[in-house]
């Protein structure tokens, strides 16, 4: 089923050809919307572009630059704003996760993750506004983690540029909702991407698996799914939010949960 207002409108999706990044930009296409998709590897993300603008006959614009560049970032969001129209929606996927101990974690490491996490949303987070506040409408959708919740240990840059994305996210709520924009973020728990297979063990997944109480690590459609919706009419009255989809990771706690009483009756 096509979203029936998406004519005259876009969404832009940056990350496009990550893991999740791929299943958000084919969610957005599948419902109809124009893309503007941006990532590092410009052939990556024509290639991308193309797969989509033929399965599902929308029109895609790919973008290759480095996040960080806010020159860049800019010249995007105008030339697609000129080709389809308002700046509806942005995702932003952009990460790096450097799993380094704390005692090793050098001032380089440090701030490349910060700025690749942090610094680039709020990059694309000022100019994706400046373009929103002109119709007073949009959705902005930030990609947190549960690590910007609990300490997996050697990611401390990781943890702190997810806990600044959050509380970049509530000020960019307070600060843009009166000029009708809406800011919320997503904190995934274990999600099956390149990202994560870098950045976690088989021992570390083995373990995380038993907290998850609903049995099974995440698919980039699960958080897909969350991030059409943040963007969509239906999610007009939510911000400043974290919305975790973690299968219940979280609430399980640090203490793995006891095993007998808590059988499941067979
Ligand atoms: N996979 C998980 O389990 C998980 C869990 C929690 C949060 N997240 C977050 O979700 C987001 C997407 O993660 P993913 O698992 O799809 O990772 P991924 O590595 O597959 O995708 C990240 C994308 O960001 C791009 N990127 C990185 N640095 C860039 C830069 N400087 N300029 C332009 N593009 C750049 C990469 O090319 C890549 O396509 C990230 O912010 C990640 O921190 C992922």
């Amino acid at each position: 089923m096509t979203d029936r207002n998406t004519a005259g409108q876009y969404v832009a999706v940056f990350g496009a050809v990550g893991g999740i990044g791929r299943a958000v930009a084919r969610e957005f296409a599948a419902q109809g919307w124009q893309l503007a998709l941006a990532d590092r590897d410009l052939d990556q993300v024509r290639e991308l572009a193309t797969e989509l603008a033929n399965e599902f006959g929308v029109p895609v614009s790919p973008w290759g630059f480095d996040a960080r560049d806010r020159s860049a970032v800019r010249s995007m969001l105008e030339q697609a704003s000129a080709a389809f129209g308002r700046l509806a929606s942005v995702i932003d996927l952009i990460g790096i996760a450097p799993v380094r101990h704390f005692l090793n974690v050098t001032d380089e490491e440090w701030r490349t993750c910060l700025d690749v996490n942090l610094t680039s949303a709020f990059v694309i987070g000022q100019e994706a506004a400046r373009l929103m506040v002109e119709h007073k409408r949009g959705s902005v959708v930030m990609m947190s983690s549960t690590s910007a919740h609990i300490a997996h240990g050697s990611q401390a840059a990781y943890s702190a540029s997810k806990s600044g994305i959050e509380a970049l996210v509530r000020t960019m709520a307070v600060d843009l909702g009166p000029l009708g924009i809406r800011v919320n973020a997503i904190a995934p728990g274990t999600i099956m991407t390149p990202l994560n297979l870098q950045s976690v063990t088989e021992d570390g997944r083995r373990e995380r698996l038993k907290r998850i109480p609903l049995g099974r690590f995440g698919e980039p459609a699960d958080v897909a799914a969350l991030a059409y919706f943040l963007a969509s009419e239906a999610a007009s009255f939510i911000s400043g939010e974290s919305i975790r989809v973690d299968a219940g990771f979280m609430i399980t706690g640090i203490v793995p949960p006891t095993t007998e009483s808590h059988e499941a009756p067979r």
